[in-house]
């Protein structure tokens, strides 16, 4: 491979105290919904705090070449000009979702109710991950959706008819699941509902709420019926708690370290890993909360302390299930073992990330043993070594916080898809006081 297309590369050294007050970047997954239901919705909506990562620009790159009129007059903010509900033009070929399983997932429940054909397709990673959990149920509501022979993608949607809604009892506990029926069931006749084992992310729920359409929903079932419309509104959207935890462990486990990472957002059911690592003896404080657009958020202070390791409720599983790669770092620096278990769902993410982190974590001379749904991580010293992040952006990143409490020089393979959620994460770490560098 010529130097011009060698992935990106991270060297990262022991950091000295991290510090400051930092905003972290808008939360992705509002992100992708506020772009979707702005641009089904009658009227223009403006979008603050929106995401510039490369998967919730996918989503508005999608929606611009299905006709839709999107203005980026300043960083962060997005114009939508709707053309409600049926207004969508025939895009002129593929609909490339990059790395971005959360809008693959979720254009699959709005291009079904379209009256033109689409094919969804993604890169190397997300053409690796399964569909058919979405396309199975989709295609009890009459959608016709297919995947390919392995259930993964290109996801090929042809028009039908007429949906219907259904009653649909998930499988897996999936915020991206759900909401795929739930944008279909817009289009449906009848009533849908999604039931789920576990209550998952609500944002679908409760920005369609926003958006005017009414929803029924409580913790696990949401309920909605077909034909109502949408109506344009502003959507601000707060700090993603994803992004935040990077910092958040950072600063917990570098000695030293006091800092404030300002205006997160605190879903309830994104915000596991607060509560295990309180357990784990984090020093985490929420200053000034607010709601902000029916959220709760607030600024979050944290000092470092000494962490010990603990079993992982299995049932805060679902809400943290975008933090395990940071939440196995800490583990590598509290005192005793860390036990995970009833992860699997992290087997079929941007990368294997049981896999991904047991393999990091042993390189860097961690005892780690990786187990069918996940891992038993004894703490001690992180050593010096050479990592790979599959191309996963949470593993790039918490290898890099590892990286700054690490004995000697941590390399990073693989980094480039940080952009994908945390464009700016490198410069953020280095503000804050931590150690890292393009490898050039
Ligand atoms: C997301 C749901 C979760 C999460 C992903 C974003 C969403 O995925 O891992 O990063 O925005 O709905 P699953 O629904 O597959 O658990």
């Amino acid at each position: 491979m010529s130097a011009a297309h060698a992935a990106p590369a991270w060297i990262t050294g022991r950091a000295g105290a991290l510090s400051g007050i930092h905003d972290v970047p808008g939360d992705k997954s509002l992100s992708h919904r506020a772009v979707m239901l702005a641009a089904l919705a009658d009227g223009v909506s403006r979008i603050d705090g929106f995401l510039e990562g490369a998967d919730t620009r996918a989503t508005a790159a999608i929606f611009a070449r299905m006709g839709v009129r999107i203005e980026a007059p300043a960083d962060g903010c997005r114009i939508v000009h709707g053309v409600g509900l049926h207004g969508l033009r025939a895009p002129d070929g593929v609909l490339d979702c990059g790395n971005a399983g959360t809008a693959m997932r979720l254009l699959a429940g709005v291009l079904a109710g379209q009256r033109f054909a689409t094919t969804l397709v993604g890169d190397a990673s997300l053409s690796r991950r399964p569909m058919q959990r979405v396309a199975g149920p989709l295609s009890t509501m009459g959608v016709d959706i297919r995947t390919s022979d392995d259930g993964t993608p290109p996801l090929r949607l042809q028009p039908v008819a007429t949906l219907r809604g259904v009653d649909h009892t998930c499988a897996v506990a999936s915020a991206q699941v759900k909401s795929a029926l739930l944008l279909a069931g817009l289009y449906a006749e009848g009533d849908t509902v999604v039931r789920e084992p576990r209550p998952t992310r609500d944002y679908t729920e409760r920005l369609l709420q926003a958006f005017g359409w009414q929803v029924d929903a409580a913790p696990g079932i949401a309920r909605l019926r077909g034909g109502q419309r949408l109506s344009a509104t502003d959507v601000r959207v707060p700090g993603d708690f994803s992004s935040a935890a990077f910092l958040l462990v950072a600063a917990t486990v570098v000695p030293g370290s006091e800092l404030v990472l300002r205006g997160v957002g605190l879903h309830p059911r994104r915000t596991g890993l607060l509560h295990v690592l309180r357990a784990m003896g984090a020093d985490i404080r929420e200053d000034n909360t607010r709601m902000e657009g029916g959220e709760s958020i607030a600024d979050l202070h944290v000092r470092h302390a000494p962490l010990r390791g603990i079993a992982v409720p299995q049932a805060a599983i679902p809400d943290m299930i975008d933090e395990f790669p940071v939440l196995a770092i800490a583990a590598a620096c509290a005192e005793g073992a860390t036990v995970v278990t009833g992860a699997e769902e992290l087997r079929v993410k941007e990368s294997d990330r049981l896999h991904a982190m047991a393999c990091g974590l042993a390189a860097l001379g961690v005892d780690v043993r990786e187990t069918p749904g996940g891992v038993v991580i004894q703490g001690g010293r992180i050593g010096a070594g050479s990592i790979d992040s599959f191309g996963d952006h949470r593993i790039a990143m918490a290898f890099a916080v590892g990286g700054q409490v690490a004995t000697g020089r941590v390399r990073i393979v693989d980094v480039g898809n940080v952009a994908t959620s945390y464009p700016g994460f490198d410069a953020a770490l280095r503000r804050a006081g931590g150690t890292l560098r393009d490898a050039g």
